[in-house]
């Protein structure tokens, strides 16, 4: 399992990327929002930090196949590792067949069943995005869709890949990891949970106290 970075803001993907952990980037209309800038200016600034798959997600507001269409060219247009995201719904479906035979790399979001990202694969998705916190948020255990995908997936031999989202902690990653997911995308601040640990930092004090103490700085 690779990482992607959840989040709009340029400068905690910098971090990110600077750390060598992520391989692409996934943005929605809300993480957009919380930017308050121009969405192809900030897309812009992105690609130019990651090399690699970097999801733009059509307008919230844009609900018909042929709009979404028409805005999955203009993303796909600003640079060639653009994925763009399309909202999980019949007309998604129809503008993820389109872009499929277009060459268009499109990644369907808001799945929240095994049927969704089967439906989405079929139609030509080369990215699911299942939403394991937010399930997890209702009670209903996230990880078992992971899981779920994953099997179906396989079973078939469907290239798809799975993009575990709606990441909250570090315990969701390792799930992922084992549920097979292909990618999690993380927000920065979860990744920085990751790197931490008590025992970790506990030890580089100790090395330091006991170099300082005979070599001194
Ligand atoms: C990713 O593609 C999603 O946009 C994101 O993971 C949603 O996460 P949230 O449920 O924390 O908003």
């Amino acid at each position: 399992m690779i990482f992607f970075i959840d989040t709009a803001n340029v400068d905690d993907i910098r971090k990110a990327n600077d750390m060598g952990i992520i391989s692409g980037v996934t943005t929605n209309p809300s993480l957009i929002a919380k930017e308050g800038r121009d969405f192809k200016q900030v897309i812009q600034e992105i690609t130019s930090i990651v090399d690699g798959p970097i999801s733009g997600e059509v307008k919230a507001t844009t609900v018909d196949a042929e709009g979404m269409i028409a805005e999955a060219r203009e993303i796909a247009s600003i640079h060639p590792n653009m994925v763009v995201k399309i909202p999980m719904t019949a007309e998604g479906l129809k503008a993820v067949k389109v872009l499929h035979k277009e060459g268009i790399k499109t990644n369907v979001t808001l799945i929240f069943s095994p049927a969704q990202a089967l439906l989405a694969a079929r139609a030509g998705a080369d990215y699911v995005s299942p939403f394991l916190g937010r399930l997890d948020d209702i009670s209903t255990p996230g990880i078992s869709l992971i899981e779920d995908i994953t099997e179906i997936f396989q079973m078939h031999g469907i290239e798809t890949q799975i993009i575990a989202a709606s990441i909250r902690n570090p315990i969701h990653v390792i799930d992922c990891a084992k549920a097979g997911a292909d990618i999690a995308t993380v927000p920065y601040k979860v990744l920085l949970q990751m790197i931490h640990h008590p025992l970790t930092d506990e030890g580089i004090r100790k090395f330091q106290d006991d170099y300082r103490k005979v070599f001194g700085e």
